[in-house]
């Protein structure tokens, strides 16, 4: 009988055990975290606007917040990104670097990598130094539907190059002063 009571016991207690260990998971993975996939996009974003070692906050750490993240916004409810300041990172910024080192040479952007966010409302790129976007496969659209601020001003972008610019439904201010257009 001793034995019998002793052998709940223990079965109680390993239950408990599990229930809080389940708790305390489900705590954590509910916390106001931001989407895994979006934290791995912004991540591959990270070396092409990272000039001057910008953004630091940006860790490859699993399960850290990146709606905390600096130049990063999130809807508070659904915690996914609404907009994305990667303004001025090389060109106003660090215009003295940029002068120094005759560095004006455009780069081409993936705007296949923006594809993530699909909640994104406001998108500032400008200062860049961008010169287009990558030729991909599927046509390089940015394709973002909800997008409705697009800040493309101060970089490189030619009449050619800015065809990538398509299925924005949503938009509503595009700025594109100061390119080559
Ligand atoms: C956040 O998302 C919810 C649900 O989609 C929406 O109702 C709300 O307007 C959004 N808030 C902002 C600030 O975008
Ligand atoms: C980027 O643009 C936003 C919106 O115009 C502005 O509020 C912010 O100060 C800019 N950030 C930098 C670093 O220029
Ligand atoms: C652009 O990015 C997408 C998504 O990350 C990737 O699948 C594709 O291969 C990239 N394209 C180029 C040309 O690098
Ligand atoms: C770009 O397009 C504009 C408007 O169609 C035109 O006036 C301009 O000459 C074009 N620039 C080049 C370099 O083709």
């Amino acid at each position: 009988m001793m034995m019998m009571m002793e052998w709940k016991w223990y079965l109680w207690f390993i239950r408990m055990a599990v229930m809080l260990l389940v708790l305390e998971r489900c705590s954590w993975c509910t916390t106001d975290a931001c989407l895994e996939h979006e934290r791995i996009a912004l991540l591959h974003l990270k070396p092409f606007f990272n000039y001057g070692n910008q953004l630091q906050s940006w860790v490859e750490v699993k399960g850290s917040d990146c709606c905390k993240w600096e130049r990063v916004e999130c809807n508070t409810t659904t915690r996914r990104l609404i907009q994305l300041s990667l303004n001025s990172t090389k060109w106003e910024d660090n215009m003295e670097y940029v002068m120094d080192n005759r560095n004006l040479n455009a780069w081409y952007l993936n705007a296949s990598m923006f594809l993530p966010f699909e909640e994104l409302k406001r998108l500032y790129l400008s200062g860049n130094v961008i010169g287009g976007s990558l030729e991909n496969e599927d046509g390089t659209q940015l394709r973002l539907t909800n997008l409705e601020v697009l800040d493309l001003s101060g970089n490189l972008f030619r009449n050619n190059t800015i065809s990538f610019l398509q299925g924005l439904s949503s938009l509503k201010s595009l700025t594109l002063y100061g390119n080559d257009l």
